[in-house]
């Protein structure tokens, strides 16, 4: 799980069942996670190999501001942000790091730090307005100038097609849970991979299908903040449908791009010893990493219910495993942090899968109260080189949140970031010398940024950016993932 979820402990006891429920049943058993957690791995020195990609990530709505230049039409992240109550401080990102216009600057930093890649999105309503019909030709140019310039400081452009950013007309017209979303998303694919697929090699379909058919649909905390299970029900089968679409749409373009999605992982550890913890444990790894995974290298979906998965309350249709199955050239790994999970009973609690969900607590925190716990990377990477054996795995985001900023020498000293990147690489380091194929790692994030619903109360970036006069200063952390990326090694 990435981000703190809309119903927490105290919501899920004001309901009948956690009035009821004894508080013992829900708190993790300690002693047990200290069992479980074993004593962390000490830090071990690692040589990466020589071709390993270094990079950073980033994303349109959190980055590029300008939200209506250029023909760009209103995104349901512009409507959110917009909306009074939504966004912490009423921030938006009308303007964030203004990287529309700065875009040269940034590339210039991801260079500086000798990064061989740059993960940005491409903004759907920068390209259609609408979601639908001709492509804006401003739009495309933007990105067309970017990658030039990524291709220039001899950086890969890994593009994402979808980071969340739908267009709001096709929010008013249904959103995900309509079905007809998954040909308006392919046909969107289309116009911009034929654009750009002879200057991009290597595309993520989505960025985190489950945290954006969660938080939008379910819990309601991101855009478009709708909280309906059923609702989320029907979006996630609507983006697998979509997911398949668009590889096959990319492929016929051109069968030599890579093609892959970025999918946020975290490791679902049982709460207690009881066995009905270890089963919910179960279901929510299954809809929490790989929900939208399975269905495309294995074209089904992983038990994630109690009873039988609820497939006619998703909507599916004879013949659509099929469309939903795509042999994905890479799996994009997003890792943030671990959570703990109990069984609540089936009905009672925040959907019907039975489970709640805890923060793990454990580690120490960084400033968004995220645990730090690099096993837990090593032990994911593990899992997933396991049961996807044939597919490469990249890591398209890893990073954590610390306030860090200037001091008198202008001066950005983020010692604990440094800490926390080393930590989680070296967990990296053991997972490839056990056998994972991980040919990349992209740092979260280049610079500070809108970060969603905090708004700009959370810092992840590599650079310090002064939202109010839009100067960047390149972190201490910066500057040491730089000489990272130039020898690979880590010590
Ligand atoms: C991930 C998102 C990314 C960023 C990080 C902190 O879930 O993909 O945009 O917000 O969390």
């Amino acid at each position: 799980m990435t981000r703190s979820r809309s119903f927490n402990r105290r919501e899920f006891l004001s309901t009948a069942f956690g009035a009821a429920a004894s508080f013992s049943i829900l708190r993790p058993d300690h002693r047990f996670l200290r069992e479980l957690a074993g004593t962390p791995a000490p830090f071990a020195p690692f040589q990466f190999p020589k071709e390993f990609i270094w990079g950073a990530a980033t994303a349109s709505y959190q980055i590029e501001g300008a939200w209506n230049e250029d023909g760009k039409g209103e995104s349901i992240w512009d409507r959110f942000s917009h909306t009074v109550g939504k966004v912490k401080g009423g921030y938006t990102g009308d303007v964030a790091c203004d990287s529309y216009h700065r875009y040269k600057e940034d590339v210039a930093i991801a260079r500086q730090l000798n990064l061989k890649s740059y993960r940005f999105s491409v903004s759907w309503p920068r390209i259609q307005a609408i979601g639908s019909g001709s492509p804006n030709p401003k739009g495309l140019d933007y990105y067309k100038r970017l990658t030039d310039a990524l291709l220039e400081a001899k950086l890969r452009p890994l593009c994402t097609l979808y980071h969340w950013d739908l267009p709001q007309a096709l929010e008013d017209a249904g959103g995900w849970p309509n079905r007809d979303l998954a040909a308006r998303f392919t046909d969107y694919v289309e116009i911009v991979v034929r654009a750009l697929g002879d200057r991009i090699s290597h595309w993520c379909i989505f960025n985190e299908p489950w945290v954006f058919t969660t938080l939008g649909y379910s819990w309601g905390t991101h855009a478009p903040a709708r909280k309906s299970f059923a609702d989320f029900l029907r979006a996630s089968h609507v983006v697998n449908i979509a997911q398949g679409q668009a590889f096959r749409a990319i492929k016929a373009i051109n069968s030599k791009l890579q093609v892959g999605t970025a999918f946020s992982v975290s490791n679902c550890e049982p709460a207690s010893n009881s066995e009905a913890d270890r089963q919910a444990a179960d279901r929510a790894y299954a809809l929490n990493n790989i929900w939208f995974v399975n269905t495309a290298l294995k074209g089904e979906y992983p038990k994630a219910f109690p009873g039988d998965n609820p497939l006619d309350a998703m909507g599916v249709r004879s013949g659509d495993l099929e469309l939903c199955r795509a042999p994905l050239d890479f799996l994009g790994i997003n890792y943030y942090r671990r959570q703990l999970i109990s069984a609540i009973p089936t009905g009672e609690g925040e959907d019907s899968t039975g489970v709640h969900h805890f923060d793990a607590t454990e580690g120490a925190l960084t400033d968004f109260a995220w645990e730090v716990w690099p096993d837990g990377f090593h032990d994911l990477v593990m899992r997933f080189a396991r049961e996807y054996p044939g597919t490469p795995m990249e890591i398209t985001e890893n990073g954590c949140s610390y306030l860090d900023a200037p001091d008198e020498h202008g001066r950005v000293p983020d010692q604990r970031r440094i800490e926390f990147t080393r930590g989680y690489l070296s967990a990296l380091g053991r997972a490839i010398k056990d056998g994972a194929n991980v040919r990349g790692y992209h740092h979260w994030s280049l610079l500070d940024n809108f970060e969603w619903a905090e708004g700009y109360a959370q810092r992840f970036g590599l650079t310090f950016v002064d939202f109010r006069t839009q100067k960047r200063t390149i972190k201490d952390s910066g500057y040491w993932y730089g000489k990272l990326a130039s020898t690979g090694q880590l010590t």
